[in-house]
């Protein structure tokens, strides 16, 4: 899969890429990062690639017209790939959006800096995301950090490292807590089932963790997971109304 990152700053994302499990996954070609210098698409002496807003007001916009060439020749270079602007105004970026993404060929990100935008770079991409309600200084971290979460789930990208099975979001609830040695710290003991060898208890244990763990953090999540009786009848125990 291939991922493309418009931007002003091209070194501020590089060095993500190159070690850990991505820097990896790049060098075995299952994905390929590149983050594309958007001056490369501005036209003029000075390479000018934001300007004043009409009406007045502080700050500086990006220009339209070379984030408009820009993916001109990005569409033509990545066929099919998704174009993603990042905004605070965008649909909030979560697990669901990241496996949904996870199907796509090819994303290209489109990142602001500035006050913002030209009002029309909007009409020039497929999808607007925001990486939450906060605002940052420009939209490289928030393609990356959608880069991360999506570049996990690919076939291959994880190894043995780590199972996508098992962690939080993957059945619509957070993950149950996790150990390793040793079997006591400071006075805090592993639960005695993680030592039991007791497969079926150790599974029953980690339902159920999940289920109080998420009811106690994020009991919106419960509203969607798919639950059976006995989950349900956990939950009640735990003081969970229907
Ligand atoms: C300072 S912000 C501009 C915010 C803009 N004035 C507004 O109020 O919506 C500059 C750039 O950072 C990026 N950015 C900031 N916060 C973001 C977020 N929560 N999600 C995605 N991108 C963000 C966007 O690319 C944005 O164009």
């Amino acid at each position: 899969m291939t991922f493309d990152i418009l931007t002003l700053f091209p070194d501020l994302c590089r060095s993500y890429f190159e070690g850990s499990i991505l820097g990896k996954a790049v060098d075995r070609g299952l994905i390929e990062v590149r983050a594309r210098f958007l001056r490369d698409w501005a036209e003029g002496r000075h390479l000018v690639t934001d300007d004043a807003p009409y009406g007045g007001g502080d700050g500086m916009v990006m220009k339209v017209e070379p984030v408009a060439r820009a993916l001109d020749d990005l569409r033509a270079e990545r066929p099919g790939a998704r174009v993603l602007l990042m905004t605070p105004q965008g649909r909030r970026f979560d697990q669901a959006m990241a496996r949904r993404l996870a199907r796509e060929p090819g994303l290209v990100f489109v990142c602001g800096r500035y006050e913002g935008i030209d009002e029309r770079i909007r009409s020039l991409v497929d999808e607007e995301v925001s990486i939450g309600d906060v605002v940052l200084t420009g939209g490289e971290l928030p393609a990356m950090l959608i880069i991360d979460a999506v570049a996990r789930l690919l076939p291959g990208v994880l190894g043995s490292a780590g199972s996508l099975d098992d962690e939080s979001f993957a059945d619509g609830l957070l993950e149950y807590p996790q150990y390793t040695r040793p079997a006591e710290f400071r006075g805090m003991k592993v639960p005695e089932v993680l030592l039991s060898g007791d497969h079926g208890a150790i599974a029953r244990w980690r339902r159920r963790q999940q289920l109080r763990r998420t009811l106690e953090r994020r009991p919106e999540l419960l509203d969607a997971a798919e639950l059976d009786e006995d989950d349900r009848a956990w939950l009640t125990g735990l003081g969970r109304k229907d």
